[in-house]
């Protein structure tokens, strides 16, 4: 399949790195012409001319740009392809509005952890997408991580907890090297160990035949250091805060 992206910024080229692992071939096509000569070349790839240009020569368009400039970038062209969409917040009935209500429409919500092709990934289609496409469809957003199938109206929640978290992840690995820090650490010895270990305990969690649950309990010994803390985390809110900070996400997603 020959596969066009119109717009390559942070996440089309995370994406861009797992897709080039499989047999399908890629062109861009970016802000200006000069751009997408310039991020072909970044990439190993071809530029087109214009989205146009790219639109007639391939299988399925790809939009990398952000959801602000959409409904701009859709006005100017005449698509007769399948879409995928990364943007959030644009429903795929949105996308039949500015496109054409019977193209075949995807619409995935990948993370930023594409770039070491481990994204996961939401994906919707709209009824005009056949099985042989999905398949295809599949293994290209396999090739840069995990998909899950799950319905449209699920999609603003995905994008907080798949989308949008890594961010909050990150806050949180960083307040606990501070954490070492302020305990007389260093700053990369913080770094490390924090990221080491919440990497290990995702994957112990992923692979254990313990509940979370008990896999806390597991830790936390009668009167010991660690149930202190998770008593002090929860004083403080950690659980109200987390949910609250998705809540907001969700309810930007849904503004967009
Ligand atoms: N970042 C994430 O973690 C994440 C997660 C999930 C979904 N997404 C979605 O992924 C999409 C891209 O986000 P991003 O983070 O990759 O943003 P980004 O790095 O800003 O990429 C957007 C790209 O679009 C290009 N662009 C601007 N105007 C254009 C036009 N008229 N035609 C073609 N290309 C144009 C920009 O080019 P210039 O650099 O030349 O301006 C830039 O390379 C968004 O829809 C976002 O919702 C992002």
């Amino acid at each position: 399949m020959k596969i066009g992206f119109i717009g390559v910024g942070k996440m089309a080229s995370a994406i861009i790195s797992g897709i080039k692992q499989t047999e399908h071939e890629i062109i861009i096509s970016g802000s200006s012409l000069m751009r997408s000569q310039e991020i072909a070349k970044n990439l190993g790839l071809k530029a087109a001319s214009s989205h146009q240009e790219l639109v007639e020569q391939v299988d399925l368009v790809i939009l990398g740009i952000k959801p602000q400039i959409v409904e701009t970038v859709l006005s100017e062209l005449d698509i007769k392809k399948p879409i995928m969409s990364m943007a959030a917040g644009i429903t795929l009935d949105r996308l039949a509005q500015l496109t054409d209500s019977s193209l075949p429409l995807i619409r995935i919500m990948p993370n930023m952890n594409a770039q070491i092709l481990q994204s996961t990934t939401g994906i919707c289609y709209n009824p005009h997408v056949s099985d042989d496409l999905k398949t295809t469809i599949r293994q290209i957003t396999d090739s840069f991580g995990t998909t899950f199938e799950l319905a449209e109206k699920d999609f603003d929640t995905f994008t907080a907890l798949a989308g949008s978290s890594p961010a909050y992840i990150y806050l949180f690995i960083e307040a606990m090297a501070k954490a070492g820090v302020k305990n007389g650490l260093t700053k990369a010895q913080s770094l490390d160990i924090v990221t080491q270990t919440v990497m290990a305990s995702a994957q112990n969690l992923m692979t254990s035949e313990d509940n979370l649950h008990v896999l806390i309990d597991k830790i936390c010994s009668p009167g010991g250091t660690t149930i202190a803390g998770l008593m002090n985390l929860e004083k403080n809110g950690l659980t109200h805060s987390v949910v609250s900070a998705i809540d907001a996400t969700i309810d930007k997603a849904k503004k967009m």
